[in-house]
């Protein structure tokens, strides 16, 4: 994520976040989602994710595109976004709980090299199955509304930019081991439950970009932010704690956002 870069037309925080990250031996997020419990309340769930580039901006590792050059080709470079994304196994709950919610996630982010805490509240939209199955074609529509074009006369080079060539983007951006993890057996599930599907067992290596079984379960989440705070603790004597709030968009200006210093 370090080296994919903002634009005039990003967020206010995005520059400061990206060099935060950059700084991180690793970027992990505590993900918040929201479920039902047995009696129908409202409950907080909570787990770390990786994070990964902003949507639009792939940061490819060397071997993923090798790969991605001499078989599927690579989406030419004409989207930004300040959308940060993570990938998931469609078979994890909080892909359920994104869909029951309406996508609402909270991410809390300690870049602890820079000493400063990021929150990012949004909508997250989970991408990555059929363009024929349900749910699918309304988070690519929701996620185009915080995608831009780079360069409004376009350098692309490449052939055209399609979603199903962004979501193999990721998955090759996996090792083949982690690839190998969307054929896991289910997660969440008890160990005493064994898999009928002799494809579902741990330990397996995936070099095939196109395996069905992993790419069934493979997801991209992309996450829509729409409030954004920062608390900087580099002077105890002095925090420093300042909000980002979208207002939306003008044609003119690019997006909006209202910011607000509050006491820390
Ligand atoms: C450092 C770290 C990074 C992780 N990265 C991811 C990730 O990118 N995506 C993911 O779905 N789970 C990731 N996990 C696993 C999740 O924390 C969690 O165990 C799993 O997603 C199941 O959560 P759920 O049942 O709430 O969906 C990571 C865990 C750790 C400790």
């Amino acid at each position: 994520m370090a080296s994919s870069a903002s634009s005039a037309r990003s967020a206010p925080w995005r520059r400061l976040f990206q060099d935060h990250l950059s700084k991180m031996a690793t970027r992990e997020a505590a993900l918040a989602t929201i479920a039902r419990d047995p009696q129908g309340q409202w409950t907080p769930r909570v787990r770390y994710v990786g994070l990964r580039a902003f949507w639009g901006q792939p940061e490819l590792h060397p071997e993923a595109e090798k790969q991605l050059k001499e078989e599927d080709g690579l989406n030419p470079t004409i989207f930004e976004s300040d959308m940060p994304t993570f990938t998931t196994d469609i078979r994890m709950e909080k892909a359920d709980q994104l869909a029951e919610s309406g996508g609402v996630v909270e991410a809390a982010i300690w870049a602890k090299e820079a000493n400063n805490q990021w929150r990012i509240k949004g909508k997250a939209f989970i991408i990555g199955a059929s363009a024929e199955e349900e749910g699918e074609l309304e988070a690519r529509k929701q996620i185009q509304k915080g995608m831009w074009l780079r360069d409004a006369g376009g350098t692309a080079v490449g052939g055209e930019w399609s979603w199903e060539k962004e979501v193999t983007t990721y998955f090759a951006n996996h090792t083949p081991v982690m690839r190998g993890s969307f054929k896991n057996p289910p997660p969440g599930h008890p160990v005493t439950e064994t898999p009928t599907d002799p494809n579902i067992k741990l330990g397996q290596k995936v070099y095939d970009l196109h395996d069905p079984t992993a790419r069934k379960n493979f997801r991209v989440v992309v996450i829509r932010p729409e409030e954004v705070e920062r608390l900087d603790l580099n002077d105890y004597e002095n925090p420093k704690r300042v909000q980002w709030k979208y207002i939306g968009d003008d044609i003119e200006k690019g997006q909006r956002w209202v910011e607000t210093e509050l006491w820390a």
